[in-house]
């Protein structure tokens, strides 16, 4: 059912938002998009677009109120596959269409999903393709409500979408803003991006389930006057992907970021910090609660004695230039240890594992990941990375060039393991 009906032309480079691991994880495998009669069916379109971008297997299938905002065939040439419309189409269900497709799939989406949708999935109504489709699927199901903020506030659709969590379908958005109906408020679809990182979650598998894990990222910045400061070019990405992949895994995340620009990842619990202190106070508030720490925020080693409270003259700059160390965090989490797996970066211009073990070592850490800032095409503000990571008793092992989200991926593999050996140990 899943076959490719159309020869869709896939471009050979593909770039998902610079994800290449979301698209590893798309890659071939089967979701049901189900698409439901409001104005934000035409978003639908760009879900369908990004994801057969990443080479999923979309099977779209509309409800009759689906089709008077948007054609079929539009979804049919994104998705490269015939479209679901007609429980009774005479060719398609020769075969039982509607319960293949359904049992085919390995995630189902709707988006966007009206009130009537979410009131005939809580109480089994199955009357067209998409209600019959979803009765009959059993792998997990992601609900996007759109509709206008009274009926989303009412108190039934309120009920029938807690029963479906209930059920374990997961709810992306709504979020608020300007509504079709002329009105502001919650009611439109999720972004496509949130939509889309929650099927990625939904098909991963979840090893980090019951696991609470904190990940720093980005640089800090030390005030030296209200104009300046100092800082370093860290970009955040490395922190980001480890975030978006543990809680893709199924942990639960906090992100500590000092400042900078990329969008957080979904339903990761975000603090905000600028300096070292902030970044220092905010990780050892957390550290007891926590399960695993990855320090791959590149925190300023130094700030300014004093902050002056109006922009330094020049002629002062030489006086005013008096530094002092910060905190090191990872070296305090090193002291507080209990059972917490320690993670740490080593950013190198120079004698890259030496350092690293060094740092490894005095800062009592489970593994270090040596990252060669000389190197092309890897560090700060690079969407690649390729890492060395150092254990203690000096094994090495080297990761090759890959996107981030696959490096991060990879470090979360080693902290399970490490996780498992404690549990063989306590058993
Ligand atoms: N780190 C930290 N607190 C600091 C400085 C660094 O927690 N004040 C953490 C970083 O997040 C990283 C690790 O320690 O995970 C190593 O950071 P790095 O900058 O490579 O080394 P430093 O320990 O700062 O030493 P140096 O600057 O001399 O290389």
């Amino acid at each position: 059912m899943f076959e490719n009906a159309f020869v869709l032309f896939v471009p050979s480079v593909v770039k998902l938002k610079g994800k290449e691991e979301a698209m590893t994880i798309l890659k071939d495998r089967k979701i049901l998009l189900g698409v439901t009669g409001g104005i934000a069916a035409y978003k639908a379109l760009e879900l369908t677009r990004l994801l057969a971008l990443a080479e999923a297997r979309v099977r779209v299938i509309m409800t009759q109120s689906a089709m008077e905002f948007v054609q079929p065939l539009s979804f049919q040439v994104l998705s490269g596959q015939p479209v679901c419309t007609h429980l009774f189409d005479l060719e398609a269900e020769s075969r039982i269409g509607h319960i293949q497709v359904a049992t085919d799939a390995e995630v189902a989406v709707i988006a966007p999903a009206t009130a009537n949708i979410i009131g005939k999935l809580a109480h089994g109504i199955a009357d067209d393709y998409l209600t019959t489709a979803l009765l009959v699927c059993t792998a997990p199901k992601i609900i996007c409500p759109a509709m206008n903020v009274n009926m989303y506030e009412s108190q039934v659709v309120q009920e029938n979408l807690a029963r479906l969590r209930g059920w374990g379908f997961h709810q992306v958005g709504p979020e608020a803003g300007d509504l079709a109906c002329g009105v502001r408020g919650l009611g439109r679809l999720a972004p496509v991006d949130d939509i889309l990182e929650c099927i990625q979650q939904a098909l991963t598998p979840q090893s980090l389930q019951g696991k609470r894990v904190l990940v720093t990222a980005g640089p800090t910045k030390e005030s030296l006057d209200p104009v300046r400061h100092l800082t370093n070019p860290s970009s955040g990405k490395m922190g980001y992907a480890l975030a978006r992949a543990a809680k893709w895994r199924g942990a639960e995340v906090t992100l500590v970021s000092g400042p900078c620009s990329l969008a957080p990842p979904h339903r990761v619990s975000l603090i905000r910090v600028t300096s070292a202190q902030e970044m220092y106070e905010a990780v050892v508030d957390q550290f007891a609660q926590t399960d695993a720490v990855v320090m791959a925020a590149a925190v300023s080693d130094y700030r300014p004695k004093k902050k002056a409270p109006e922009k330094i003259k020049k002629i002062k700059v030489s006086e005013s230039l008096q530094l002092e160390k910060t905190e090191d965090i990872l070296l305090r989490l090193g002291e507080l240890k209990q059972r917490q797996i320690l993670v740490g970066f080593a950013a190198e211009t120079e004698n890259l594992l030496e350092n690293a073990k060094v740092k490894l070592r005095q800062k009592n850490l489970d593994f270090i990941v040596a990252n060669d800032l000389t190197a092309a095409n890897t560090g700060f503000e690079s969407d690649t990375n390729e890492v060395t990571i150092v254990w203690p008793g000096d094994e090495v092992e080297n990761l090759s060039q890959k996107s981030k989200e696959a490096i991060a991926m990879e470090i979360w593999d080693r902290v399970e393991r490490l996780w498992q050996k404690q549990k063989h140990v306590d058993s």
